[in-house]
């Protein structure tokens, strides 16, 4: 199992990145503070504010004795600025509950606010030596690939497997180079679009190498199941004409015309009387269409109806016959256009 690891680190030592401002160095506080700037920005752009943070805040006692607005103005243009609020309070919580002196392993670093599993890990090991898994964005990256583990990481039971994949490929010697060889083969090497596949160093054994799922590995999260919604829609036409309406510039549609809708409950019969003045009878129920929109689905049941020829329109609103032949210069929403074309043609 180890030899996954061996080989990263044997290639960290070679290729990977290692004169980072906040490498060769074991102080918890600077790689504690290096860690979260990471958490959720690139390295180049952490790199002018790691500086500018450790020259006005050297130690963790100067940085939790400062006013919190002096931290967020140091912060500021780096994002997340929960992460500037954690780091203050967790300088606090160093001083007030470990005597000032960082923890010193992961558990007790996952106390700290701001400080989850995988940054505890990095800088456990980094610092301490310790051999723990780290579990962040990249690595979860280079497993779900190298392994071929299937589903979003970001799932409970996907994220469980890998946390206990990533504790069985612990190398027994390295442990302070490992995490960083999975970083920056994450992040050189195995990225997300266009990985450098033939300079990986573990391609041996690589189910996304193997297979060619480069591309669908990791699974993506998940869609959000949409809402369906249903509406019917009446197609009351002549030979020469339909009854559209004009539908509310504001909203779904907005100002196309479509078909008239049937409102809560209401029968094609009693929708008739509404439009048209006269309940008609008779209607066919055409076959169901549906619309996918951003936010939800919508199935719609059309009713048809001929009439021998346009009636005199009853209801309020912007109703009105259109010829036929004007439909191709009418905009009318897709999936209107379409259902029309079926049901004028039969
Ligand atoms: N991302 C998170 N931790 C990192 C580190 N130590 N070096 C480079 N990128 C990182």
């Amino acid at each position: 199992m180890s030899e996954f690891a061996d080989r990263l680190i044997a290639w960290q030592r070679r290729h990977g990145r290692h004169d980072l401002p906040w490498q060769g160095t074991r102080d918890p506080y600077r790689v504690w503070l290096s860690e979260i700037m990471l958490q959720q920005t690139q390295v180049d752009s952490v790199k002018p504010y790691y500086l500018r943070f450790l020259a006005r805040f050297p130690d963790v006692a100067s940085l939790a004795a400062a006013p919190v607005e002096d931290v967020l103005a140091l912060w500021s243009g780096l994002g997340y600025y929960a992460r500037a609020r954690n780091l203050h309070r967790a300088a606090q919580v160093v001083m007030d509950d470990f005597g000032g002196r960082f923890p010193q392993d992961a558990a007790q670093l996952q106390r700290l606010p701001g400080v989850g599993r995988s940054t505890a890990a990095a800088i456990a090991s980094f610092c301490f030596g310790e051999r723990v898994a780290i579990l962040d964005g990249n690595v979860k990256r280079v497993l779900c690939r190298h392994f071929g583990i299937e589903g979003f990481p970001g799932e409970r039971k996907v994220e469980e497997a890998l946390w206990a994949l990533a504790t069985r490929l612990l190398p027994v010697a390295g442990v302070e180079v490992y995490p960083q060889a999975q970083m920056d083969l994450g992040a050189t090497v195995c990225t997300r679009g266009k990985p450098a596949c033939v300079r990986c160093p573990v391609q041996d054994g690589c189910v996304a190498w193997r297979d060619g799922r480069q591309a669908e590995l990791p699974a993506p999260r998940p869609r959000k199941a949409v809402p369906q919604r249903q509406c019917d829609m009446l197609v009351l036409c002549s030979p020469r004409a339909v009854l559209l309406e004009q539908r509310p510039a504001r909203g779904v549609w907005g100002g196309l015309y479509s078909l008239p809708e049937l409102v809560d409950g209401e029968t094609p019969q009693a929708g008739a009387l509404r439009l048209l003045g006269t309940p008609l009878q008779d209607w066919r129920a055409l076959p169901p269409v549906q619309h996918a929109f951003t936010h939800f689905r919508l199935e719609i049941r059309p009713w048809l109806r001929r009439l021998e020829a346009s009636a005199p329109i009853a209801a309020e609103g912007r109703l009105d016959w259109i010829a036929r032949d004007a439909l191709e210069s009418t905009g009318l929403p897709a999936p209107v256009r379409k259902l029309l074309q079926a049901a004028l043609a039969d």
